[in-house]
């Protein structure tokens, strides 16, 4: 049941590593009863395979037919969203450190990303979605009636996953912080659709705010787009 009628829009949500997307986005879904879709996970789900066929970046005609071959679904869980790739659940593998070393440069991959943003296409075609990712606004979703842009700086990134990471002890703050800005760099810098605001997004820098206040904010902007799309 969807709250506001039958209007629904899209709302995209892109930004930098750690800055709270997926959290925000979810409970902004929750709230406002819509589909959230965290894209992060479809291009660590390639990855996983990628990693277990032998596969690396630099054979962009082997990944090309791998991707082609997934079959990747995406389902809401207790816990955010599971991920299944051809019926089975990578959920907790997709978050290991291997696949989140390597997932920049599989995604960097041309074919992976039209194989994936057709697939984040179709999901939001009947609206009602909150999807999150690097380049749902600029590039995905370019129609998406809310656009925002999550960033923090990088420290307070880094301090958020060393909180999340069970075992912080095996890692620093300071070896967070470089792999956080290693990420950025490489998720800004790459030639297809790269992180990037979209012009008409709305900027949220999350440094110093609660997560509470982050996700109220966002739904509010939500009730004024919908107001509007009515
Ligand atoms: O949000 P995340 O950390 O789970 O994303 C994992 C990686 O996937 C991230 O380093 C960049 C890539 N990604 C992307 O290129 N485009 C998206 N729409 C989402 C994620």
């Amino acid at each position: 049941m969807h709250q506001d009628g039958d209007t629904r829009i899209n709302i995209a949500i892109d930004g930098p590593a750690g800055a709270g997307k997926s959290t925000v986005a979810r409970k902004v879904a929750e709230q406002l009863g819509y589909v959230y879709i965290d894209t992060g996970a479809m291009y660590r789900a390639v990855t996983l395979r990628a990693r277990n066929a032998g596969i690396t970046a630099d054979q962009p005609a082997k990944l090309a037919e791998l991707v082609r071959s997934l079959k990747i679904e995406l389902e809401p869980g207790d816990q955010g969203q599971s991920v299944f790739v051809d019926g089975v659940d990578v959920t907790s593998q997709i978050r290991s450190r291997e696949v989140t070393m390597q997932v920049s440069h599989i995604a960097a991959n041309e074919t992976v990303r039209d194989v994936l943003g057709q697939l984040q296409r179709s999901l939001a075609a009947r609206k009602g979605v909150v999807m999150d990712g690097r380049d749902i606004g600029s590039h995905v979703l370019p129609d998406a009636e809310l656009k925002v842009f999550l960033t923090a700086s990088v420290k307070e990134r880094a301090m958020r996953r060393h909180k999340e990471i069970a075992d912080s002890q095996k890692i620093t703050l300071e070896q967070l912080e470089t792999e956080i800005a290693q990420r950025d760099k490489l998720d800004e810098q790459r030639e297809i659709s790269p992180l990037i605001c979209a012009s008409d997004a709305v900027v949220l820098d999350s440094t110093g705010m609660a997560i509470d206040e982050v996700i109220q904010a966002i739904v509010k902007l939500s009730r004024t787009k919908l107001a509007e799309a009515k």
